[in-house]
């Protein structure tokens, strides 16, 4: 059994975890910075690298008391290290380097996107690779084929926004709250999703690749042109959305024959989301999995969980790892016109 300590800075949360090879988490606390960038309507991120320098080690010492374990008895120190806001990337990374330094126990450097994507086998005992994972985050909109351990086919990406963006840019448009993705799935509870016509941009075509900033221009009509409430254009948003999302993970398993089907990342946190794409899974005859809600928005639990697989693995890093604000899970995957280019 390996202990690790995980930490994670890639975004707007500071969290650390205390996390086992045999899925026990002992300890975890993740800090969110929602309301200092509430003003700015997203994430700035200086003011996030500020945040994870001031929360960062309180939450280490907190993880570590909690489960009363000295820090010297961990087995492997696990640390985001990309892909994300290089700034807090390079606070939570050092720190687990300097962990590393003092306690002479290996660091390893974790991808965030794999921390995701490996992040319901955490608390799904029997989700075994290859799985069909649908990765939506703030992010990252992609449907990847997970064969193992730090091996990814990337299937589909997005050609523009990321699919948490989305949400977050049509909740600006509504007046709502950032983070955007929450406060449209409250709001869509009490409106009707056929209410408002909007597009479903790529539906249909051959290759499961996403775009959503045709839907977010639609939203920004509608909202201009003041016919429809905003209850029922969140929800309306939201089906456009889920929508997309079975279309091209339908057209996905045309090409993978993999046996599962896992949805990850903080939009996998919706219920819509959650429901529309189990539905989907049971129609093809795939296993469904999703974590739970808590555990798809950032954390360090599922960095200290790929930290456990990668160091079950003998995946470990060197002290010069280099932080990453772009790291993509498939470095063999083709660019496509329009993507790539947000980290
Ligand atoms: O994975 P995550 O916590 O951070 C990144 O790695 O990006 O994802 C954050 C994104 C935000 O865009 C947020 O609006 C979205 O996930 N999100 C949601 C929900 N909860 C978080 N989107 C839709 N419905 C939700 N319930
Ligand atoms: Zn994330």
């Amino acid at each position: 059994m390996a202990l690790i300590l995980a930490l994670e800075s890639s975004c707007d949360d500071s969290a650390a975890a205390l996390v086992t090879s045999d899925r026990q988490i002992l300890a975890q606390a993740v800090v969110g910075q929602n309301e200092a960038h509430r003003p700015f309507g997203g994430v700035v991120p200086e003011i996030a690298a500020r945040a994870h320098v001031e929360i960062l080690p309180t939450l280490i010492r907190q993880v570590l008391n909690e489960a009363d374990v000295a820090v010297g008895e961990v087995d492997a120190i696990a640390a985001t290290a990309g892909p994300g806001l290089i700034g807090g990337l390079m606070v939570g990374l050092m720190a687990g380097k300097g962990l590393a330094l003092a306690t002479g126990k290996p660091l390893i450097a974790v991808n965030h996107l794999e921390g995701h994507a490996l992040s319901p086998r955490l608390v799904d005992t029997d989700l075994d690779f290859p799985y069909l994972l649908l990765l939506a985050s703030g992010g990252h909109c992609q449907l990847l084929e997970v064969r193992g351990v730090g091996d990814y086919r990337r299937l589909a990406t997005t050609l523009d926004d990321a699919a948490g963006e989305a949400f977050d840019k049509a909740a600006k448009l509504l007046g709502l709250p950032y983070p955007g993705g929450p406060a449209i799935e409250e709001l869509a509870a009490d409106g009707d999703s056929t209410a408002v016509a909007l597009p479903r941009p790529l539906v249909g075509t051959d290759e499961p690749h996403f775009s959503f900033a045709g839907l977010k221009g639609a939203v920004q009509r509608v909202v201009a042109a003041g016919d429809h409430g905003a209850a029922d254009i969140a929800a309306s948003f939201q089906q456009a959305v889920v929508d997309c999302f079975v279309d091209r993970t339908r057209r996905a398993f045309v090409v993978s024959d993999a046996p599962s089907l896992v949805v990850a990342g903080g939009v996998a946190a919706n219920g819509s989301v959650r429901v529309a794409l189990q539905q989907l899974a049971e129609g093809e005859g795939r296993r469904f999995s999703v974590p739970p809600a808590w555990l798809c928005t950032d954390n360090a639990a599922m960095i200290g969980w790929a930290g456990a697989e990668r160091f079950a693995a003998g995946l470990v890093d060197g002290l010069d790892a280099p932080a990453r604000a772009r790291w993509p899970l498939d470095p063999e995957a083709e660019k496509v016109r329009g993507a790539g280019v947000k980290a």
